[in-house]
């Protein structure tokens, strides 16, 4: 046990504990490890995968690609993962879910049942890591099939990841287009560094613990609001603001009420979200792209201008979430199932980050400041 976990109470309320070192809340700024996948520069506004920007890794990689790159190191866009099948034990548990369940909490039983069903031996292996990101989509889709009355549908091999979620959730194959635009929303969903969800796939593999509960703890994560996000309160906005002539009127005064304008702000990003400008570039070319895409183009302008004049001491643009809205809706999915999207997505990352933190593993445990009651007596 070390000496700061036995601090001298008395000095429990300053802001190091009393052992001399800096607490910083949220770990913001911190630096808690060492990775070679995904770097965020959110000064620039850029973001790279193992190097390669991710604007190119949208126009020339698929997500079986960029999911392959991530695991390995090697880039081979012919790669590809069609989606796995889900075990008959996995299946019972979704099917005895109450319909109205939420679809990460669906998406989190089936991961945790999954792991039920299989050897997951110490260290985890890219095996492991495929098999389960090939997993989860057909799980999604059968769980979204049996709460509107409908039958799964069966893994068709011969279609890739994403292609073959669309299938499996719609019954029937998508058009080349849609396949594409949300393959390019998974590809930049896949990584985004120390990320809440991320790093608690990190804490939970770091005791040696198996893939599928680093996977399970990380879904619940990004269940959270502050992370998961949700584009869908973007399509509310807009649909509030109605048209571009009244669009000034209504972002100020939605800032006067003090609320947040969707899709703009960033926690790292003090640029242009990367993210973003390749998402736009798929939007505007899906055939099924939502009418009102042309309206989030011209609001998005009025917007950068309202919040450069409001916040001039802090950058706030345009991110992610702004274009995955008309991405998301274009192909077809509902707004409920948004945030468990952005999980499958996330699994290439999720689980890329397992294999990095088990190869060079050290237990993920901090110290913390103890603030409570000085030691003292039992009352008599
Ligand atoms: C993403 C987000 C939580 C990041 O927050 P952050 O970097 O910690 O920024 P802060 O919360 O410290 O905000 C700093 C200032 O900018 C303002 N601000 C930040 N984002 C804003 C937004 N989208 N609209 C209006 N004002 C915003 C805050 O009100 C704050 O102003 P104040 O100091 O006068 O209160 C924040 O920008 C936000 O809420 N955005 C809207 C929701 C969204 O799009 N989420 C998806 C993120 S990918």
């Amino acid at each position: 046990m070390s000496d700061a976990t036995t601090a001298d109470p008395s000095a429990a309320s300053t802001a190091d504990g009393g052992a001399g070192r800096p607490y910083s809340p949220g770990l913001e700024g911190v630096i808690a490890g060492e990775t070679a996948l995904g770097n965020v520069d959110g000064e620039r506004g850029r973001l790279t995968y193992r190097g390669y920007r991710i604007g190119d890794l949208v126009e020339r990689g698929t997500y079986s690609a960029v999911a392959n790159l991530l695991w390995t190191g090697d880039w081979d866009p012919a790669y590809r993962l069609a989606t796995g099948p889900v075990p008959e034990a996995v299946m019972a548990t979704l099917r005895a879910l109450p319909r109205d369940a939420k679809p990460m909490d669906a998406l989190r039983t089936a991961v945790s049942a999954w792991g039920a069903t299989r050897d997951l031996p110490w260290p985890p292996t890219v095996d492991q890591a495929r098999a389960l990101t090939a997993f989860s989509p057909s799980a999604l889709a059968a769980f979204a099939r049996l709460r509107a009355g409908r039958e799964p549908v069966e893994p068709n091999p011969s279609l890739d990841l994403v292609e073959g979620f669309l299938y499996q959730l719609n019954g029937s194959r998508p058009d080349a287009g849609t396949a594409r635009a949300l393959d390019a929303y998974f590809i930049v969903g896949a990584e985004h560094g120390f990320n809440a969800s991320t790093f608690a796939a990190r804490v939970v593999t770091s005791t040696r613990s198996d893939i599928a509960s680093a996977v399970a703890g990380a879904i619940g994560t990004m269940k959270g609001p502050l992370h998961g996000g949700a584009p869908s309160e973007v399509v509310d906005q807009l649909s509030q603001v109605g048209s571009p002539e009244r669009a000034e009127e209504w972002l100020l005064g939605a800032l006067d009420r003090g609320e947040r304008l969707m899709g703009f702000g960033h926690r790292v990003y003090r640029a242009y979200d990367p993210r973003a400008a390749a998402l736009r570039k798929v939007a505007e070319a899906m055939d099924n792209r939502p009418d009102w895409l042309e309206l989030a183009i011209a609001v998005e302008d009025v917007a950068l201008r309202v919040l450069a004049e409001r916040h001039p001491e802090r950058a706030l643009k345009t991110n992610v979430e702004y274009y995955a809205a008309p991405v998301l809706q274009g192909v077809g999915l509902t707004p409920d199932l948004f945030p468990a999207a952005f999980s499958l997505s996330r699994h290439a990352g999720w689980t890329a980050h397992v294999l990095e933190q088990a190869a060079s593993n050290r237990l993920i445990r901090p110290d913390v400041n103890y603030v409570g009651p000085a030691e003292r007596d039992l009352p008599d």
